[in-house]
């Protein structure tokens, strides 16, 4: 069950020669990002309003609270960190100097020097998203910019300059900048954000991507009835395209699920959205990690509350989301409202999530056998939000599950003779 997409790769190698005639293009991947990046990214919370305190400040807490430590090591600026309004056929692509008096370098040193890095913010078009300076006919020189300042990821967003764009067009955007970061020299996680249009999954790894967006922005909504302003999808949304592309993904390439909306609250200064609760914000990080899409915070790490920080720091959930494997996780079985996930894990382990979408809580099962395929005799429990072992068993695992919440489960199977148990 979890090994199709190995063997699906495999069998495209072996095609006979007829299939082979017309040569593919040699592949742009950099071997960055194995596993999907993790950090925190100034969007969700603070919108354009950035500055350089508030990035220093943001770091200072992350190291503090133990976030930093836990994986979260990329520092996003998004958009809002260019001097200029207006198109680049006007303007220079400078950083503002307002809003960031050291400059980037500077930043890039600090935030090296307090164990992150950097990641910075740009667009293939004359303008961004929010109407700042692009990179448009300045790619290469840009690229360079961004390497001598010792910038370590790139998001390079076409969801408004090629938003109707022929894909052909949107490829050959992609690729260019993935070329420019080569020549840069300097090794840049390279995001190309395409808000889940041009069939962007398929083609996009190859094109040296090393994620992309499955989906338009995100709202803080944990399941808002359509979609916000007919645009923005929330958390069921973004799981229900997403989960059915877990075979373009794998190490270095990754589905990217948006920016978390864990801890905003609703109280966010750039996205749309009413907050989603503790549980269902839970429930959105544990399946981002089980997708294995980019984790980054997108909510403000210097004021979140015990609970928020407890989840965002789940080294057990974090642990599935980083399996070296780098296999996303499937929907294994669907009874409507309650849905099963699960994830393959390196050491032959497989993470699943037990997922009440429904508004009463319900018994939900996995089978081992029928589920996940796997022909275990017995096999161990162990529940990673309760941080508990559950017991062996020989049948099916049945449990509670509370309206909105994934319950989420580490089973491994167990050679020798073990007791049998009954569900907790
Ligand atoms: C687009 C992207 C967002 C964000 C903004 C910035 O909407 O999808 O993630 O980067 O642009 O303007």
């Amino acid at each position: 069950m979890f090994r199709h997409y190995v063997i699906a790769a495999l069998t495209a190698l072996a095609l006979p020669g007829s299939a082979q005639a017309a040569l593919p293009e040699p592949s742009l991947r950099n071997g960055l990002a194995p596993t999907p990046p993790m950090g925190w990214s100034s969007w969700n919370q603070f919108g354009d309003q950035i500055n350089e305190q508030l990035l220093v400040q943001r770091m200072d807490a992350m190291a503090a609270d133990g976030l930093r430590d836990a994986g979260y090591v990329y520092i996003n600026l998004d958009d809002g960190w260019q001097r200029h309004k207006g198109t680049r056929k006007d303007h220079p692509l400078e950083v503002d100097p307002v809003k960031f008096p050291h400059g980037l370098r500077w930043l890039a040193d600090y935030a090296h020097g307090h164990g992150f890095k950097l990641g910075i913010y740009s667009g293939p078009g004359q303008t961004t998203c929010a109407g700042y300076t692009g990179s448009e006919g300045h790619e290469a020189e840009d690229a360079k910019q961004f390497a001598a300042w010792g910038v370590d990821h790139l998001k390079y967003d076409s969801c408004c300059s090629h938003k109707d764009a022929p894909k052909t067009e949107v490829q050959a955007i992609v690729k260019k900048m993935a070329l420019a970061l080569r020549a840069s020299g300097r090794p840049i996680v390279y995001h190309a954000c395409h808000c889940g249009w041009a069939d962007i999954w398929q083609w996009a790894a190859d094109a040296g991507a090393n994620h992309w967006r499955i989906g338009q922005d995100i709202s803080d909504d944990f399941d808002y009835p359509g979609h916000r302003e007919k645009y923005y999808f929330d958390v069921l949304d973004m799981l229900d395209r997403g989960i059915t592309l877990g075979q373009h993904a794998g190490p270095g390439h990754w589905n990217d699920f948006d920016m978390l909306i864990v801890g905003l609250n609703g109280k966010s200064q750039e996205l749309v959205g009413a907050g989603a609760s503790n549980v269902e914000y839970r429930t959105h990080f544990s399946l981002w990690a089980l997708a294995a899409s980019p984790l980054l915070i997108g909510a403000d790490v210097r004021s979140l509350d015990a609970y928020t920080l407890e989840t965002l720091s789940n080294q057990e959930v974090i642990a599935l989301n980083q399996d070296p494997l780098g296999q996303p996780a499937e929907k294994v079985r669907d009874d409507g409202s309650l849905q099963v996930y699960a994830k393959g894990l390196a050491n032959g382990s497989v993470a699943v999530a037990l997922l009440n979408r429904g508004s009463a809580t319900a018994e939900m099962t996995v089978s081992p056998g029928k589920d996940l395929g796997e022909a275990w005799k017995h096999y161990r429990v162990r529940d990673l939000w309760r941080h508990a072992e559950l017991g062996e068993f020989d049948i099916p695992f049945t449990t509670e599950v509370i309206s909105h919440e994934a319950r989420v489960l580490l089973l491994t199977p167990v050679t020798g003779h073990p007791p049998t148990d009954t569900p907790k």
